[in-house]
């Protein structure tokens, strides 16, 4: 069987992973950077880009390691090369293109978005396309359709923060530290979800776009007028907050499926580890008839896992890079075409 190495470095997690071609994980190796970011409370790109440097050695060798594999195993290399923190994608991208001029093997550039859509491909439940994707996660929150030939379109996405940015905005306020998301998911399951009540925008116009500032400012307001919160009421104002960005992300996902007639989702992103918008999005897809995949929690935010897999579709449709090719901060998804070579 074939090997994919696959690099993952576009923002806080230095991740590497090693699957076969038919998508099963061989190995898995991941050093988050949550320690290095958290006195600032937020990503600092220089801090990042000198982990990802100090760490890249160790957590490849970490994965051969643990796959029982070297170098030589290895048929094709995968490395993320949009959209995110430049310095970081720089440190991931040139360890990859380094492997392949080394082994003389093929190298494929994959857009972040994309292994979030595809993190599952493989999987004996992954939906075939076409299908709707919600990728909520601290840079993103959008839906998006995927076509019979993986081509990944923007359907919808936030007029102002992300998901995952609200938790976190919000969180530090709290002071929770940061990543705020997985502490308030933790603390909301001892509390009233109904306590507080929080705004969901334009939750009846006709467009899916999404919008949490609204609910970040309302957020604020209430530590504000609230605080010091003993135990119990800032578990509730967990359990309100997380309910209705739940709320937000779940209406839209389900609406856009209904209006497109399509009767598979799949999700991704680190708001989708949160155990609310799991249930929520569970019980309403069951209801409406809609297939749902949900990764398992530790492939929805950021890991390469969903890198090599993005990679295996790629390899499958014959659309590999070169290593002329550059990383881009910005790139939008529909752009991925002009990561293969000619
Ligand atoms: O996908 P990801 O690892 O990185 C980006 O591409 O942004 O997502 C990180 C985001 C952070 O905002 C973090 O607070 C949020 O996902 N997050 C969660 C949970 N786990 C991570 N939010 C809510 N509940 C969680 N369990
Ligand atoms: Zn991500």
């Amino acid at each position: 069987m074939k090997k994919i190495l696959a690099f993952e470095t576009s923002c806080d997690d230095t991740a590497v992973a090693i699957i076969d071609d038919d998508g099963a994980i061989i190995a898995d190796a991941i050093y988050s950077q949550d320690l290095e970011h958290a006195p600032y409370l937020g990503v600092v790109p220089e801090i990042g880009s000198r982990a990802h440097i100090e760490q890249i050695v160790h957590v490849t060798k970490t994965a051969f390691h643990k796959a029982h594999l070297s170098p030589h195993d290895i048929d094709y290399v995968a490395a993320t090369f949009a959209p995110g923190l430049l310095g970081p994608l720089l440190v991931g991208a040139q360890f990859a293109k380094g492997f392949c001029v080394a082994r003389s093997i093929p190298l494929i550039a994959v857009h972040h978005i994309e292994g979030h859509i595809l993190a599952g491909f493989g999987e004996p439940n992954f939906p075939k396309p076409p299908f709707v994707s919600l990728i909520a996660s601290g840079g993103h929150t959008a839906l998006y359709t995927c076509d019979e030939a993986y081509s990944v379109k923007l359907i919808s996405q936030t007029l102002d923060d992300a998901a995952g940015e609200a938790f976190d905005k919000i969180g530090r306020a709290l002071g929770l530290g940061y990543p705020a998301g997985k502490i308030i998911d933790e603390l909301a399951a001892g509390g009233d979800k109904s306590y507080f009540k929080f705004p969901i925008a334009m939750r009846t116009s006709d467009h899916l776009n999404f919008s949490f500032s609204g609910l970040k400012t309302k957020a604020l307001k209430v530590i504000m007028e609230h605080a010091p919160f003993s135990e119990q009421m800032r578990k509730d104002f967990c359990a309100s907050l997380q309910e209705a960005i739940a709320l937000a992300l779940c209406e839209r996902a389900i609406k856009a499926c209904r209006s497109l007639g399509i009767s598979s989702l799949a999700i991704g992103g680190g708001v989708s580890a949160n155990a609310r918008v799991r249930k929520m999005l569970h019980d309403s897809c069951q209801q409406e008839g809609i297939a749902l995949y949900v990764p398992e929690k530790k492939y929805c935010t950021d890991n390469a896992v969903m890198i090599a897999r993005a990679a295996l579709v790629k390899i499958r449709q014959g659309k590999f890079s070169d290593c002329s090719k550059d990383v881009s901060a910005d790139m939008p998804v529909d752009r991925i075409a002009e990561l293969y070579k000619a």
